[in-house]
């Protein structure tokens, strides 16, 4: 069951709060005007474009990232809440009472429902009685009041556990196959999860999106099963434990990112609250901007491996994508996190996090790695390695690390900066050399567009919806992509992002995922689509009320026919706008 607020509730609500008021909190705004103008909280930007607007009681950033709406539609991007949860934390904040309707919304609310109703069941074989998955998390030291917390659970050794469960329910076991709960074979359904201790993955609104299954001992393959992609889980959109540890992460302003289940979990465990795992992959840009919007601060502590190393490397950038401010954390004893807290305890972990290298030592460190510095090519191979990362820095930021690195090397100051300037040089002349090129902005997809479609590849059924707004896409590469998907869909009713970059040409289909790439979609996909139809069919008004108005001025007064017309349209326009509460 997921519940709603009443349109009046809402517009209540907003009629009460100054968005003037919310906004300032957490961005520093100045009067401008009629307006307020800050730094938008949504790019990275040096002069001030966001506006907020009091009368309005909107904001809009002109920067170019396009971002704007209410006072909720903030709260939801700047929190990264759904909706709902928007509304409830902007209801609370200001002690107003606000009233819910419960109703069953969109059909994935039965996916949530059912991994819910899965989690629940694991975590009963995990409490209730005796069994493998409690006794191996007791041997690897993990309290009950953990196990609790994240809602750890057990899937018995058995081929129709779950599946015996669910049937009783009467729960249709296909549903249960595409969350990846049950497999089918020879119309036979089985456990997908056996004798695993089960990690669920909780989003931030609290939905059980998946699960993931960890082997009790080192010969069952593989070590962690993990829900595959399904219309409610994807696991590049989600960081596991941020659920429960958002509000300490924004509290202490910093971040600690980790690979595993079990290292955010030990972590928790010993006080170290702050922390999210990337789950094995390297961290996606979706993930860096899900933690982005609680700190800008993050520490990357991966496993003391090659692989965990090299993805270090990776995450820096991708957070540096996101303007945050990175350190990586090295763990030197055992081989990550969990490990090395269970041996050396809170304290010791929380001085190395305070000793987390800048992610420019980090880099340099990392150039060295394969290289005897202590020959000739192995400092001229360092040298090419570091000039670049050393161009990129201020002189200030250069100038000391240039030092460091004289000394560490004995290659004399002098020609460190020699090198860099020349690499500073090819770096300028190939700017110059990409700036001949059409401007990226001709190409780019405008934000609208690109979360529309978005949506439609979470969930192509959301076709219909769109067909009649086809007029929203106004961009080439935006009419050519949902003609395609339209076409695509009509043929099969389904479509997915490779049928479609198919059929562009490469320079194309990378303009298209990087636009997609940009858009997180935060909640419900089909709230977001509305919004955006929203928006678009405000601003088709907007447009058609301006241009009414100009008419009617130059309208010829005579004519009493046309311009009685004209106003009946305006008038008509205007009270649609109204209806649409009066928001983009
Ligand atoms: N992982 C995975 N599938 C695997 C191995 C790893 O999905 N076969 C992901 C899991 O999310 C895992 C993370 O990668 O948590 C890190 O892997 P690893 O360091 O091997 O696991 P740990 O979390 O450290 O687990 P453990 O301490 O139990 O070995
Ligand atoms: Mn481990």
């Amino acid at each position: 069951m997921s519940f709603s607020f009443s349109k009046e509730a809402i517009e209540d609500l907003k009629s009460r709060i100054d968005i003037v008021d919310v906004i300032g909190r957490n961005v520093h705004l100045q009067k401008a005007g009629a307006n307020y103008k800050g730094l938008c909280p949504f790019h990275n930007e040096k002069t001030p474009s966001f506006i907020v607007s009091p009368q309005k009681q909107i904001f809009t950033c002109f920067g170019g990232c396009g971002a704007s709406g209410d006072v909720v539609s903030f709260v939801e991007r700047y929190y990264n809440l759904e909706f709902n949860d928007a509304v409830e934390k902007l209801a609370d904040e200001y002690g107003i009472d606000i009233k819910k309707n419960v109703y069953k919304s969109d059909d994935r609310e039965k996916y949530y429902d059912i991994n819910r109703e899965a989690a629940r069941f694991f975590y009963r074989n995990m409490t209730e009685k005796k069994n493998a998955g409690y006794t191996y998390m007791k041997k690897r030291g993990i309290s009950d009041t953990v196990i609790k917390k994240f809602g750890l659970g057990y899937a018995e050794n058995s081929w129709d556990s779950l599946y015996s469960y669910f049937n009783e329910k009467g729960t249709d076991p296909e549903l249960l196959v595409e969350l990846g709960l049950l497999s089918k074979k020879e119309n036979r359904y089985y456990d997908k999860f056996r004798n695993r201790v089960i990690f669920p993955i909780i989003n931030t609104a609290g939905k059980v999106i998946g699960f993931g299954g960890r082997a009790l001992d080192s010969q069952t393959m593989p070590k962690y099963l993990n829900s595959p992609e399904n219309r409610v889980f994807q696991k590049k959109n989600n960081l596991y434990g941020l659920n429960l540890t958002r509000q300490d992460i924004g509290k202490d302003g910093c971040a600690i990112i980790v690979e595993g289940y079990m290292d955010a979990i030990s972590l928790f465990q010993y006080g170290v609250k702050n922390v999210a795992a990337s789950l094995g992959t390297a961290l996606t840009e979706n993930q860096a901007k899900l933690v982005s919007r609680y700190t800008k601060n993050v520490i990357l502590s991966y496993d003391a491996d090659d692989a965990g190393q090299k993805a270090a490397l990776r995450g820096i950038e991708v957070l540096r994508g996101e303007n945050c401010k990175v350190k990586v954390l090295h763990v030197t004893d055992g081989k990550d996190p969990d490990e090395y807290i269970k041996k050396n305890g809170r304290d010791a972990f929380i001085r190395l996090t305070e000793k987390a290298m800048p992610y420019i030592e980090y880099k340099i460190e990392a150039a060295k790695r394969g290289l005897d510095i202590l020959t000739e090519d192995g400092k001229i191979d360092y040298m090419r390695r570091i000039s670049p990362i050393l161009a990129d820095l201020s002189p200030v930021e250069c100038d000391i690390y240039i030092k460091k690195i004289s000394s560490d090397t004995g290659i004399s100051e002098g020609a460190i900066k020699m090198e860099i300037s020349g690499n500073s040089i090819t770096k300028k002349e190939e700017t110059g050399r990409l700036r001949n090129h059409p401007p990226e902005s001709m190409s780019v997809i405008p934000s609208l567009e690109a979360t529309v479609l978005k949506c439609l590849f979470i969930d192509p059924e959301f076709a219909e919806k769109v067909l009649p707004c086809s007029e929203l896409f106004r961009s080439d590469l935006g009419k050519k992509t949902i003609n395609i998907i339209f076409e695509l869909y009509g043929l099969y009713g389904d479509m997915s992002m490779d049928q479609v970059t198919d059929r562009l040409d490469p320079a194309e289909s990378e303009t298209l995922k990087d636009s997609l790439d940009k858009i997180i979609i935060s909640g419900n996909e089909n709230e977001v689509l509305d919004q955006c139809i929203h928006r678009w069919r405000y601003e088709k008004l907007l447009n058609r009320e301006r241009e009414l108005r100009d008419i009617l001025s130059l309208a010829d007064e005579n004519d009493r026919q046309s311009v009685d017309r004209l106003t009946k349209e305006l008038m008509m326009i205007q009270k649609e706008m109204k209806s649409h509460g009066g928001k983009m």
